[in-house]
């Protein structure tokens, strides 16, 4: 086990097709990938995902025990979340709530926030801090908030900043050294 790769996912909690907060995410998921790390981008659109309510094991949809298994296998968890309405939005919410606590649980987390507007993703980010403390993850302290977005990238997801590229790539590797710690403890 100690010798396998730690596996770092990413959801993306918008389900727009031009998203900035998916082109961040694969950002700070390339520098884990870097770093050593087995990743992989959770695209919810690929997800026939229901609203949360209450599933028999068996009786689970195919989307969702798939969607299950790939976070619970992850050593670690890259949430990232447009700003809609002052927080975070109701995609991630359900993506988050659709998991058991124990898939959260002392495992390290990172947070991406991306925000239209120029004040940024604050809430959001602080939301899910909140919401990840809950869960007893370990959520590094180095989180990204994109202001006006649509500024900051190309429609290709060529990032135009490169101040808030460093910053992303700092978010995949702390969470990659932050996980390789928890795993040799
Ligand atoms: C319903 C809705 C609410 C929004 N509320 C805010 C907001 O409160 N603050 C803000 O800066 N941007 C807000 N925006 C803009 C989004 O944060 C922005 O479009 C962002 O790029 C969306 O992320 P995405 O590109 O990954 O889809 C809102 C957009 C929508 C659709």
């Amino acid at each position: 086990m100690k010798n396998e790769k730690l596996k770092v996912v990413g959801i993306c909690g918008s389900l727009r097709n031009i998203s900035y907060t998916r082109f961040s995410v694969s950002i700070a998921l390339d520098a884990a990938e870097k770093m050593g790390a087995e990743i992989k981008l959770i695209d919810l659109r690929d997800y026939n995902l229901p609203f949360i309510e209450q599933f028999e094991e068996e009786d689970q949809p195919m989307d969702l025990k798939k969607y299950r298994d790939e976070v619970a296998s992850a050593d670690a968890i890259i949430l990232g979340t447009p700003e809609y309405h002052g927080g975070y939005t109701g995609v991630i919410k359900n993506a988050i709530d659709l998991l058991s606590r124990n898939v959260f649980e002392n495992k390290t987390v990172g947070l991406i926030g991306i925000a239209g507007g120029s004040l940024g993703a604050s809430n959001s980010l602080n939301g899910l801090r909140q919401v990840t403390r809950h869960l007893h993850a370990w959520t590094v302290p180095q989180h990204v908030s994109v202001p006006s977005a649509s500024s900051k990238f190309d429609n290709d997801g060529n990032i135009k900043d490169e101040n808030i590229e460093k910053r992303l790539i700092e978010v995949g590797e702390t969470v990659y050294k932050h996980a390789l710690l928890l795993r040799n403890i």
